[in-house]
């Protein structure tokens, strides 16, 4: 009894500044100081989990927090999964961090500069997919570098009955190293490592979300292959169609960045897509600099 009057506190507390940033997904939560994570109680942690479950994306607005600060407050959340791939992109000192940037680093553009340009769920290529993400903004360009993000409860609540019932039986095989990942220009073969660590994992296509028990379509753009036991011709007109179906406006919500929001999202629920939206031909003009951190929930 006394556990879930803590959790209706919990709840109260954190929703009780709140904001929705549109009708398909995100909150923004105006409350929380994300530099003492410490004061969160366990009912605390859990109405923010239940609320990002619910709304995809919590976002903290001018939360100035160092490194050390971000890494602390994902950690109560739960255990960190690894970066990515391109973990020398981490900042000194914190590999648990992945740097997200159009900016040099050491004199030579990070690899990064076109990073997520495509609509994607993060680490979904490994067994296990992260489960959230919180990605921290030190800069943004003057106009553009927006983020977009799209419902993946959504996308399933529009498939007809006919369709769901189709999907509900079918696994994809989800790799970085897929033939449409090609498309993406400006990106670097991957180290023989990093092409280890990849691997490649097969998931059901419409899942369950454990917190919400609501159902979710799960195949993107990125790093979807092919469905399993079909070949790679047979499975891109459905996947087309699934991709030009869940990232239909209405299901989706375009996070305009100012230095020091931080946007945690529930990684199962929502994809994500870095806009090319800004000079993309002066990546060295101040105006234009793009400079972000991702922690990443296992
Ligand atoms: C990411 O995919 O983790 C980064 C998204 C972004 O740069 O907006």
């Amino acid at each position: 009894m006394a556990e879930q009057e803590a959790l209706a506190a919990g709840r109260t507390r954190v929703r009780s500044e709140t904001r929705d940033l549109s009708w398909a997904s995100g909150t923004e939560v105006c409350g929380l100081d994300l530099s003492r994570p410490q004061d969160l109680s366990d009912a605390d942690v859990d109405a923010i989990m239940k609320l990002l479950a619910e709304r995809g994306i919590l976002l903290f607005r001018g939360r100035k927090i160092s490194h050390a600060q971000h890494l602390d407050f994902t950690r109560r959340f739960g255990p960190l999964a690894k970066t990515g791939l391109l973990t020398r992109y981490a900042p000194p000192g914190f590999p648990d961090l992945f740097t997200v940037t159009n900016m040099k680093v050491d004199g030579v553009r990070s690899e990064t500069w076109n990073a997520a340009r495509q609509w994607h769920s993060d680490q979904s290529f490994l067994p296990v997919p992260a489960r959230a993400c919180l990605l921290r903004c030190e800069k943004v360009p003057t106009l553009g570098g927006d983020t977009m993000f799209a419902n993946m409860y959504l996308a399933y609540d529009g498939l007809s009955a006919g369709l769901k019932k189709t999907l509900e039986g079918m696994s994809a095989f989800h790799c970085v190293f897929n033939t449409r990942a090609t498309v993406l220009d400006g990106r670097k073969e991957f180290t023989p490592e990093e092409k280890a660590m990849a691997g490649g994992a097969t998931h059901p296509v419409i899942r369950t979300h454990p917190l919400t028990g609501r159902k979710y379509l799960f195949v993107n753009e990125q790093d979807v292959d092919h469905f399993d036991g079909w070949t790679i011709k047979e499975s891109a007109p459905l996947l087309d169609y699934l991709y030009a179906h869940l990232s239909q406006p209405a299901y989706t919500y375009r996070h305009k960045w100012q230095p020091d929001d931080v946007i945690m999202w529930d990684n199962q629920t929502m994809q994500h897509n870095a806009l090319a939206d800004y000079d993309l031909d002066n990546l060295d003009a101040p105006e234009n600099h793009r400079l972000m951190f991702r922690s990443t929930l296992a």
